[in-house]
């Protein structure tokens, strides 16, 4: 297992890329610490990571909110001591309407990301 221990917080991971990052990162061996908006969804992925015999706690978080950040973080000094690894992705992505050579070009200030 190539993450096996490390501790690891993970932003948006009640759904997309980093429901996918959080499963594979409890595959891996970390135990992860996942804040997302959707704690429905959040609690759901949190039980599948956990059947499968990983580890993985769900904080219901808005990252865009520096209180709930910081008990993100408290939270996961709480409970396993120390922090390894940050992925902070959780965000939206709306207006996208352009492609130029591949790249996609927002319009409107569509990129919005916390
Ligand atoms: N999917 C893509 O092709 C793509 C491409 C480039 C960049 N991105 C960026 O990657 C990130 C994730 O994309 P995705 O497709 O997995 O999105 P997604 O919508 O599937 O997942 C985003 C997650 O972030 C959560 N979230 C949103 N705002 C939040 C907040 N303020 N606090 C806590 N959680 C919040 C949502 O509840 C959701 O679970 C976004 O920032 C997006 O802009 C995605």
């Amino acid at each position: 297992m190539r993450l096996s221990g490390k501790i690891a917080i993970i932003t948006g991971a009640a759904s997309g890329l980093c429901q996918a990052t959080a499963e594979l990162y409890a595959r891996e061996g970390a135990k992860v610490v996942a804040g997302d908006l959707n704690t429905e969804t959040l609690d759901a992925v949190a039980a599948k990571v956990r059947e499968a015999g990983g580890e993985m706690t769900a904080v219901q978080t808005n990252i865009a909110i520096r209180e709930q950040a910081e008990a993100l973080v408290d939270a996961a000094l709480a409970r396993h001591g120390r922090l390894d690894i940050l992925v902070n992705n959780a965000g939206v992505l709306d207006n996208f309407s352009k492609r130029v050579n591949g790249a996609i070009i927002p319009v409107d200030g569509g990129w919005t990301t916390c």
